[in-house]
């Protein structure tokens, strides 16, 4: 049966409209204040990368944040507007800090971005796209023997984590991502493949959904892109088809270089134990998520009471794991790994920690799974 994803959601303010009460392990929905004021005065503060007077040292942070990331402003207007937003941010980082307990939230390289230009320059999932009519659903596996962890990592199927810079491409390296390690199973080897190749050669739209295409810097999807990849006859290496973050240049295909093949994609179902099934059988998969909480996400498990379940971000499924961060209640709390492409120097070294079991900020609601020609 064909299956279609509806991928429009109903605002695109920063309403959450899906509030997980961890505490009482119970799912609500709703848009009731009081509720997200009681869910605030529960959170305690643990390990905070912000202290309470930190906003008072405003002045200080920024000065420390401009030398971290070497950020240089052409005029006085232009640095007083960015640090006029990274006060704002300090807050924003705050408040995520008191919904989600279990991570670091603080001063990140976004720190100077309002949470617009965040999403259009550095997330890159097309809302506007459904998944292809045609997307056929992944068959359901066995669950019964699955490890309690497991990390592509460690079994040489995930390349070094690459950075899109400030291009909203994140769909072109959760797909790469996916059939790198799908190549990497079927031939036994790692092979970085070029992001560049997606954004400038395809184009693939859903043919129900007028307009609806995967456009380089503005945004696509993962599945359209498997989709090109299979049509295309597959992707060239990062080395022949390197990236350079801006969608500007023409197609340079030479298919005489083509370095991995999709053989078949499909689907997985919403549900945790066929998710972790199809990572450990087929290899890292491609899925999207609401990063309304990586902005100001420095380490740790996150596990935010509240997060809006509208896919606006493509990254890489590798691993996951069942316990070992605080506090002492979430002791066990399960969590999925994230390969995210924002360079090393963000999160846990590029990766990202979200908890599993309940499709936290959506990160269970559109999951890729490939297989590659074993040639
Ligand atoms: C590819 O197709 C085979 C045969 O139909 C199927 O068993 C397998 O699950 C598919 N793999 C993926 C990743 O969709």
């Amino acid at each position: 049966m064909a299956t279609r994803f509806a991928l429009l959601f109903l605002s695109s303010l920063l309403i959450a409209t899906s509030f997980r009460f961890s505490l009482a392990e119970a799912d609500v929905t709703g848009s009731d204040d009081l509720l997200i004021r009681q869910v605030v005065d529960h959170g305690e503060e643990n390990d905070v990368a912000l202290g309470d007077n930190s906003l008072l040292n405003a002045d200080h942070h920024f000065a420390v944040f401009k030398r971290k990331f070497g950020k240089v402003y052409g005029t006085q207007e232009e640095h007083d507007y960015r640090f006029t937003i990274f006060k704002a941010n300090l807050h924003r980082a705050r408040r995520h800090q008191k919904l989600d307990p279990s991570a670091v939230h603080g001063v990140t390289q976004f720190s100077d971005l309002t949470p617009r230009e965040f999403r259009k320059h550095f997330l890159g999932v097309n809302r506007k796209l459904r998944l292809p009519s045609d997307a056929h659903k992944a068959p359901i596996l066995p669950t019964n023997d699955l490890p309690t962890g497991f990390d592509w990592r460690e079994h040489g199927a995930v390349t070094p984590v690459k950075n899109q810079g400030s291009c909203g491409s994140c769909w072109s390296f959760s797909t790469t991502g996916a059939l790198e390690g799908a190549n990497f199973l079927a031939t036994g080897n790692l092979v970085s493949l070029s992001e560049q190749q997606l954004v400038d050669c395809d184009h693939e739209c859903d043919p129900e959904e007028k307009g609806s295409c995967d456009s380089g810097c503005n945004g696509g999807l993962m599945n359209s892109a498997l989709e090109y990849t299979l049509k295309a006859g597959g992707l060239m290496r990062e080395e022949d088809y390197p990236y350079t973050g801006t969608d500007r240049g023409t197609c340079k295909l030479d298919k005489s270089k083509i370095a991995a093949k999709v053989s078949n994609f499909s689907v997985v179902t919403l549900d945790e134990e066929q998710i972790a099934a199809n990572l450990v059988k087929n290899g890292p998969l491609a899925v999207a998520i609401n990063a309304v909480y990586m902005q100001t996400y420095m380490k740790g498990v996150s596990c935010p009471y509240i997060c809006s379940k509208r896919l606006d971000h493509g990254v890489l499924l590798v691993g996951y794991g069942d316990s070992g961060f605080a506090p002492i209640r979430m002791k066990e709390k399960p969590y999925w790994i994230i390969k995210n492409s924002w360079g090393p120097n963000w999160g846990e070294e590029g990766y990202y920690k979200i908890c599993r079991g309940h499709n936290v900020c959506g990160v269970d609601s559109l999951v890729s799974t490939v297989a590659a020609v074993s040639t």
